[in-house]
């Protein structure tokens, strides 16, 4: 096998939910910028017809679907509609996802189940429409966004760390489930970085200098320094790595 194209992504079509949010719109113009064909989503009409305008304005291959993830109906709709519009899809990225934060013995329960329902269940309806058709052609890449929560607790966020630990051992199920199919699939843990989830976390002085002191790096992440994680779990770099997590941190979770 040669190995100068390990890395390739250019020519896939790459899904990415919550990719009008801040994470979600770095990992799709970084795809796109390598080539990729990008499938935009939110729940937002307005806010993804202009990230849509940008990236086509930037010479993108970019649709835009919008849906809400956690509604069957409207994700099995969508996912036929951009098969037969733009083609199999061939790497889906879990990336839609909130926060409710709350002192856990005063949370309520509809704001238990928006949190579970988002970051959790979604994965797994999203992830059952399309990999169909992956198993239909025999290969495909899921990748499911987790975080520090996937494997460390905080104060006033246990409902958001039961989802994303969820998601790790969704992650491990589902490549458990679909390696016989030639689909990996793997997850992206990020560390801390400035996006409209953690705005009340960077707008407190208190906690981004209990964030810079307790991250080895002493910074915030920047979107882009996930991109190397998620171009390596999209191409044939990674065909023989499944159910894995890959912690982009800083070095957080090495560190006490
Ligand atoms: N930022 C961080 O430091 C950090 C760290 C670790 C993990 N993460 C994870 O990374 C992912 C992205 O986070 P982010 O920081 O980029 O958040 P963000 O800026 O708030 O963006 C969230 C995105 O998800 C979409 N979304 C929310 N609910 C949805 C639904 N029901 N259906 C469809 N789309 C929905 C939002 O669009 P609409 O509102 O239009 O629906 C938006 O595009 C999340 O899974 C988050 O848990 C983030």
């Amino acid at each position: 096998m040669r190995t100068d194209n390990l890395f390739n992504v250019s020519g896939k079509i790459v899904l990415i939910t919550g990719s009008t949010g801040g994470l979600g719109s770095s990992f799709a113009k970084g795809m796109a910028e390598n080539g990729a064909v990008v499938i935009l989503n939110g729940r937002n009409t307005e806010k993804l017809k202009t990230q849509l305008q940008q990236f086509q304005e930037w010479g993108f291959k970019a649709y835009g679907y919008a849906f809400d993830v956690t509604d069957s109906e409207q994700i099995n709709n969508a996912v036929e509609q951009i098969i037969s519009e733009v083609g199999i899809i061939d790497v889906l990225v879990n990336n839609a996802g909130i926060n409710i934060r709350a002192p856990l013995e005063v949370y309520e329960d509809i704001d238990w189940e928006k949190v579970i329902a988002t970051n959790l269940t979604a994965a797994f309806k999203v992830s059952r429409a399309v990999v169909k058709k992956m198993i239909e052609q025999k290969s495909g890449k899921i990748i499911n966004i987790g975080s520090m929560q996937s494997e460390l607790g905080r104060a006033t966020i246990a409902a958001y760390a039961a989802s994303k630990g969820g998601i790790k051992m969704l992650t491990r199920a589902m490549a458990v489930d679909w390696a016989k199919y030639n689909i990996q699939v793997n997850g992206i843990g990020p560390g801390y970085f400035k996006t409209d989830l953690t705005k009340p976390l960077y707008e407190n002085p208190e906690f981004d200098a209990w964030l810079c002191g307790r991250t080895p790096s002493n910074r915030w992440g920047d979107p882009d320094e996930l991109l190397g994680a998620l171009i390596y779990l999209s191409s044939a770099a990674s065909n023989y790595t499944n159910g894995q997590m890959i912690y982009v941190d800083g070095g957080l979770l090495a560190a006490i």
